[in-house]
Order: C-alpha cells, then sequence, then structure tokens
C-alpha cells in the first residue's frame, strides 16, 4: 500500500472537512492530513501519493494560504510522486467554479508529478473552470459544491476515492 498524505487550504472550514472526510473514506491517519498554512513542503517527501485540497476565492483563485506552499512544492522534484486534486467551490460563480484546482494544477506542471484520479463532471452546471480545459472530457481532480449541492457530495466523493484507493494499492 502506497503512502498517502492530504493536504488542504480552507478559508472557512469547508475544505478541512472533506479532507477529513476523504482521509476517512482512504483510511488516511490523522496525522497525515495536513493544512497548509502550517505544513512544510518539503514534508510531502514522506508520501508516495500526495491529495491536495483548495477551495476557490477571489476571481477563480486558490485560497491564500496555498501560495507559499506552492512556492515549495514547485522547487521540489516529483517525478515519483502521484498527485491527486480536489476543489471546493460554488456553481453559480459559473466562470471560475472551483478554478483553484486548475491552478494548482498548473503550478506543479513542470515539477514532473503524476496527475491521477480526473474526474468526470456530468450533472455539474458551470460554464468554465480552469480546471477543466474546454475540450476536455474530465475535470483535472474531483470538483465540488457544498453551497448548492452537499446531497451530491457523498457520491461523487466516494467514486473519486475509489480512483484514488487503486493507484494507491
Ligand atoms: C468572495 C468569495 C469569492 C468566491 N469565489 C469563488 C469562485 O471564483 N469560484 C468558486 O467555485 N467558488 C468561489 N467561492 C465559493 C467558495 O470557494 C466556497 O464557499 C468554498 O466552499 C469555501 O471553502 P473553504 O471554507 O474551505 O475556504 C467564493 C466565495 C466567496 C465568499
Amino acid at each position: 500500500m502506497k503512502r498517502i498524505g492530504i493536504y488542504y487550504g480552507s478559508k472557512t472550514g469547508t475544505t478541512k472537512n472533506i479532507a477529513k472526510r476523504i482521509a476517512s473514506m482512504l483510511g488516511v491517519d490523522e496525522k497525515d492530513v495536513h493544512d497548509v498554512k502550517t505544513a512544510s513542503p518539503s514534508s510531502v517527501g514522506d508520501y508516495d501519493i500526495i491529495v491536495l485540497g483548495t477551495s476557490t476565492w477571489g476571481s477563480g483563485e486558490v485560497e491564500d494560504d496555498w501560495y507559499d506552499f506552492l512556492d515549495g512544492l514547485e522547487a521540489l522534484d516529483l517525478r515519483d510522486m502521484d498527485v491527486a486534486l480536489f476543489g471546493c467551490g460554488d456553481e453559480t460563480m459559473e466562470d471560475t467554479f472551483c478554478s483553484g484546482v486548475g491552478e494548482i494544477h498548473d503550478r506543479l506542471k513542470e515539477t514532473g508529478a503524476r496527475f491521477i484520479a480526473p474526474y468526470d463532471t456530468i450533472g455539474y452546471r458551470f460554464e468554465h473552470s480552469k480546471a477543466k480545459p474546454d475540450d476536455a472530457l474530465e475535470a483535472e481532480g474531483l470538483l465540488l459544491d457544498e453551497v448548492n449541492h452537499p446531497d451530491l457530495t457523498e457520491k461523487r466523493l466516494k467514486g473519486w476515492t475509489a480512483l484514488v484507493a487503486e493507484a494507491a494499492k
């Protein structure tokens, strides 16, 4: 079984709560769930798979605490690392829904990390997201809307964590 670390940035606690639910579904210990506000980027070296989550703020940006952490991650060689992305947003912000996820994806491109667990957006209602290029069939990770559709979250989490669990075998 590969070692999984979960990292989140969260302003009002929504993404933090989802990070904990993901940990529970994947059997990840509490000590391996990290707030990027206080975690050291080099700690990702303890894991084979890192699960990175952000909410989206401003006009489609990552949650503030991610900026310093991403600067640190970008400086690392992540060629042996699998990276799974998730985000929390609000679909009514239909041009930037969960765009923070796309921001993390773009920032880590040069590190050589392998992105795993892209996820479908069937049943979603948004126009654009940086996390899903318009010509792509899937988003770059799991996109959640706890503002308008918390009822859909459990099913989406189950489907997506199954992909991460498969990669961790
Ligand atoms: C001022 C403001 C701007 C926001 N901008 C976006 C946005 O551009 N795209 C999006 O999907 N959600 C946006 N949201 C919604 C938040 O991402 C959403 O409420 C999220 O669940 C917050 O998670 P957190 O508590 O983990 O930070 C915005 C919310 C606020 C209050």
